[in-house]
């Protein structure tokens, strides 16, 4: 008799140690779907432990599993979500998964209500669903944090958007999570200086233009590039045609449209470079336009030329209905005045801590991974910074060309810094005579201390 209850509890326990180490599996998979969710969602607890830190665009994910939808306390929800939690439209695993894939539609027809939701369709596939669900519902049972993974914040230097592709990618595939890093990704936008919030400690590390980062440099700001994904520049000066623009003599007295707040350096270096002189219009002067973020001083002829980039605003002037029989356009590459654009920075006295050292070799390499799976895999690539865009402004389309463009510009780089890249920078700042950009050769301006640990 003992035998047989010995046997049918071995069996038991071997059951339900099966049972539980393929639900924890699931949840340990869920885990990783759920980074696509972490820009706007976070998971806090009711007593405030984060069990998984995100943003707050969306409401706090924490004891979702079975509630009604549209009831977290404090978060302003779209009218077509405050129908759903009148009519207690619960968020079981079936609804769960119509939800996600369309968010709006779905609702409005399981309630009968109208309007809009504030959450954008979201691709998860189907045999992810389960494991997302499972790792919702463990989520909200464990009161202490769901890993112990690292922190690392990365500033961009601009909105979401294919730019940025490698590191959403990282995100999204769980390479940081591989390397035990958990990546706060934080957008930039038209208010936001990167090298601002890293000297102010908002991140560990951003993306910034060398130019800018040089300067802040000689400044008294000492960042360092640890690493250089973007090979090639992708600044361009896009001008009209029939302004009779041909060749950049012929920008001697116009009017161009140059960005700011540190995206001058290159402009400035190369009219310097061309001897113009940038305090007006003259024989041998050009007219600065403040450019802002978009296209309109080129449409509206408030300017003959802009500043645009291959992989975006040049799009703009091209989806606002011009032909690129109509323009015009100067790349820096091919003028020689190429700066190195997207590097990753960090403050110089952190890398005396070997932990912040090794975090970052740990998150430079996964960012790698990252661009060479965006490269590799444009389109999903952008479907990925889609999905990761909280403002909702970028188009598919948009971010599809963009990746095409981002992708020539990574190519090449396998994250360590070209000495030779750095040099010609340094150059070109240099030579900006009336309005150098920096006034000495920069020293300790780089390492390849991370990237050769993380490339070997
Ligand atoms: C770009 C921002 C964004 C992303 C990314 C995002 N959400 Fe949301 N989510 C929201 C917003 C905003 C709401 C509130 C919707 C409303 O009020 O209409 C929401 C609502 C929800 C709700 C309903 C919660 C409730 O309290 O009723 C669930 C569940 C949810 N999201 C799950 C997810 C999951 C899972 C993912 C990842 C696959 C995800 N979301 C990705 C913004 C986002």
């Amino acid at each position: 008799m003992n035998r047989v209850i010995a046997a049918v509890l071995t069996a038991f326990v071997t059951v339900t140690a099966l049972a539980s180490a393929l639900s924890a599996a699931d949840a340990e998979a869920g885990k990783k779907v759920f980074n696509k969710c972490k820009s706007c969602h976070e998971i806090v607890d009711d007593s405030g432990n984060t069990i998984v830190k995100g943003g707050k665009t969306g409401p706090n994910l924490w004891n979702i599993v079975n509630r009604p939808m549209g009831s977290k306390e404090g978060f302003r929800y779209s009218k077509l979500m405050v129908v759903a939690s009148e009519q207690g439209l619960m968020i079981d695993e079936a609804n769960f998964g119509a939800y996600l894939s369309d968010p709006t539609g779905w609702v409005a027809e399981a309630t009968g209500g109208s309007g809009k939701s504030k959450m954008l369709k979201q691709r998860v596939k189907d045999s992810d669903l389960p494991n997302l669900w499972a790792f919702l519902a463990s989520a909200s049972e464990a009161s202490m944090p769901a890993a112990g993974d690292e922190e690392v914040t990365l500033q961009l230097k601009w909105v979401t958007q294919a730019q940025f592709a490698g590191y959403y990618v990282a995100l999204d595939q769980g390479f940081y999570e591989e390397e035990g890093l958990s990546v706060t990704v934080l957008p930039g936008g038209p208010d936001i200086a990167p090298t601002q919030v890293l000297a102010g400690g908002g991140a560990d590390i951003t993306v910034e233009w060398m130019p800018a980062a040089l300067a802040a440099r000689e400044k008294g700001l000492p960042m360092v590039n640890i690493a250089q994904p973007f090979k090639s520049s992708g600044m361009m000066l896009t001008c009209w045609k029939d302004a009779g623009i041909s060749s950049p003599a012929d920008l001697k007295n116009r009017t161009l449209g140059v960005w700011f707040f540190g995206n001058e350096y290159p402009f400035l270096s190369w009219m310097s470079q061309l001897g113009i002189m940038t305090d007006g219009k003259s024989e041998n002067g050009v007219e600065v336009l403040k450019q802002g973020f978009n296209v309109d001083p080129l449409l509206q002829r408030q300017a003959d030329c802009i500043s645009t980039m291959t992989y975006n605003e040049y799009w703009q002037v091209i989806d606002a209905g011009v032909s690129p029989d109509e323009l015009v356009t100067f790349k820096y590459e091919d003028q020689g005045v190429a700066t190195l654009e997207d590097g990753l920075y960090v403050l110089e006295d952190n890398l005396d801590d070997p932990a912040f050292v090794d975090r970052m070799t740990r998150f430079v390499r996964a960012s790698m991974k990252g661009w060479k799976y965006a490269e590799q895999n444009p389109d999903e690539a952008a479907l990925i910074v889609l999905d990761n865009d909280q403002t909702g402004a970028q188009t598919e389309v948009h971010q599809k060309r963009m990746m095409g463009e981002i992708a020539k510009l990574t190519a090449g780089s396998d994250g360590a810094l070209d000495p030779a890249d750095y040099e010609r920078t340094v150059a070109t700042l240099l030579a900006g005579g009336s309005d150098p950009v920096i006034s000495a050769p920069p020293e300790g301006a780089w390492t390849h201390q991370i990237t050769d640990a993380a490339l070997q």
